[in-house]
């Protein structure tokens, strides 16, 4: 394993470990049944970026479907492909994530890095998986590419 890829799944546990805590504290509803108090942070885009960053985030939600579903017809090259290109490292032009990051709070800037880097060490445990044929290891990158869209929810929103 290089030594990159090891610093990327630390920082995804590191994340996925802030994550779950956050997950936790917010999951507690009041003794009536009320909705818990939001403690996310608003951070605020200008509108437009607003829109822009909505949309990616359903194409990010459509990307794990469309991924679940080459993994479980045995096309790991294909899920490969689509975390990398809409999740992993090489989607950042595409998401206009340059324009985005200077409205970021630094913790919001690393849980957008982390879970690029989950998508990118995700994509090449499905391509092991291709050449293995144990999903295991390519289940449990995705578990953790989900940690990474769990953590940052946990604790920002735009509006
Ligand atoms: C760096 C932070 C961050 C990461 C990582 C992240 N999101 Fe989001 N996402 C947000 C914020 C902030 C919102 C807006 C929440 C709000 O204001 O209520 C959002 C909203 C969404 C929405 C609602 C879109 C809409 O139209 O209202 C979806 C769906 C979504 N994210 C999916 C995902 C998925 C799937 C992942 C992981 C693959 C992910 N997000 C990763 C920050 C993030």
């Amino acid at each position: 394993m290089s030594r990159s890829i090891l610093a990327a799944g630390l920082a995804g546990a590191l994340i996925l470990a802030a994550g779950s805590a956050l997950a936790q504290h917010h999951g507690h509803h009041g003794r009536d049944g009320s909705a818990p108090p939001d403690s996310r942070e608003l951070i605020r885009f200008p509108e437009p970026l607003v829109a822009h960053t909505l949309a990616n985030m359903r194409d990010h939600l459509a990307a794990l479907q469309e991924i679940s579903e080459a993994l479980a017809g045995g096309r790991t090259d294909q899920a490969a492909k689509i975390a990398e290109e809409r999740l992993g490292m090489s989607s950042l032009p595409r998401h206009g994530a340059h324009d985005v990051a200077k409205f970021m709070p630094q913790g919001m800037r690393d849980a957008g890095t982390a879970m690029h880097r989950a998508a990118s060490r995700f994509a090449i445990e499905a391509q092991n998986a291709g050449a293995t044929g144990d999903l295991k290891p390519a289940l449990g990158a995705f578990g953790q590419v989900l940690g990474t869209c769990v953590g940052c929810h946990a604790g920002y929103r735009l509006r």
